[in-house]
């Protein structure tokens, strides 16, 4: 059932503009949960783990500065280990590909003592389907691949369709729309981005930067890495570097930094000056129509310009899923099976 794709993984990657065309139609239903809980709601807590944990921390920045909503997002596996302080203004949303992470359905039972709850679900009919009280379900289809992409897409789909409505926001909800097609576009530069992991795959270590939204992005980027490659990838926000990671920066060191358009922009051009100067290998993401970003980067994967940092999320998490299974190949590993992990985690 791989299509012609000698991996899942790649097949699902080009999957995710349908995958977010598909989610986009939860619009109404999403709709109905904020209006039957709107009401009264004072605070926003995620829980999830691994990739599923990113696109809650999108999550956060979303709805804290669409909404005004406090809003927190715990590791599922932590929770029990904090105080929480839920009660019945807070809404908790879980995210999972699975539904069936135990981490996360352990949170759940404790949460729904208190708390409305919300899954963002991938597997229709799973654990936490049945046992949130309100669901939305992501359109990915299934996803065979250990490593998430297509499913983290349409996650964030979810809540940005959810952030959206909550905050009346239509200027984003028409953003939206054009989406699948700036991830069509991200995926035309296949081959060159296939070139390019060549030239990095030498690397022992990895460096992945971004502030504000694109800072789980960053992490995500980290993530994939690490998962299929066994490269050491470090996510970081671009402003904590030179709090201690800075020292790590050496001669040839590759640093993806991850730079769309917006008010984060200027300070990460800082920062990628930072890297550059000590020696780091700089491959950027950007805009097409960034000139500065082109000569200061050694490498740079364009995307189109009218991707701003609000829906980069969406979009330069593309080219970041495609090194990470281009490096795989490289080294010669099956990216849909990635030694010592599991696609559901159903242990604590
Ligand atoms: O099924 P879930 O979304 O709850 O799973 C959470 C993590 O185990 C999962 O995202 C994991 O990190 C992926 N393998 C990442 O690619």
């Amino acid at each position: 059932e791989k299509e012609g794709y000698n991996h899942f993984m790649i097949k699902e990657i080009n999957e995710q503009a349908t995958s977010v065309r598909n989610t986009l139609t939860q619009r109404e239903h999403i709709q109905e949960i904020i209006d039957d809980i709107d009401e009264g709601i004072q605070r926003i807590c995620f829980v999830a783990c691994g990739t599923s944990y990113h696109a809650s921390l999108t999550g956060k920045y979303l709805i804290e500065s669409l909404a005004g909503i406090p809003t927190d997002v715990i590791l599922a596996s932590e929770f029990k280990y904090s105080a929480n302080t839920l009660n019945d203004k807070t809404l908790v949303i879980f995210i999972s590909q699975s539904g069936e992470t135990a981490d996360s359905l352990k949170a759940l039972d404790v949460a729904n003592e208190t708390s409305k709850t919300l899954g963002i679900v991938n597997v229709a009919g799973s654990s936490i389907t049945r046992r949130a009280e309100y669901v939305i379900q992501t359109q990915a289809g299934p996803e065979i691949g250990v490593a998430a992409t297509k499913t983290y897409v349409a996650q964030l789909t979810s809540i940005y369709l959810f952030a959206a409505l909550l905050a009346k926001n239509t200027e984003l909800l028409e953003e939206l729309e054009k989406v699948p097609d700036f991830i069509d576009e991200a995926l035309e530069d296949i081959d060159f981005i296939k070139e390019i992991s060549k030239r990095y795959n030498y690397a022992r270590d990895f460096f992945y930067l971004g502030r504000g939204y694109s800072y789980p992005t960053a992490l995500e980027g980290a993530l994939k890495l690490k998962e299929i490659t066994y490269i050491h990838g470090e996510g970081y926000a671009a402003g904590e570097l030179k709090h201690g990671p800075l020292a790590l920066i050496d001669e040839g060191i590759p640093v993806v930094v991850i730079a769309p358009p917006g008010d984060s922009h200027r300070k990460t051009m800082s920062n990628l000056e930072e890297v550059k100067s000590r020696g780091a290998n700089v491959l950027a993401i950007g805009s097409a129509d960034d000139d500065a970003l082109k000569t200061k980067a050694d490498d740079i994967i364009t995307i189109n310009p009218e991707v701003n940092e609000i829906i980069a999320p969406l979009v330069y998490v593309v080219p970041l899923q495609l090194i990470a299974y281009y490096i795989t190949l490289e080294k010669g590993h099956d990216p849909d099976k990635p030694k010592n992990l599991a696609k559901c985690v159903t242990v604590e």
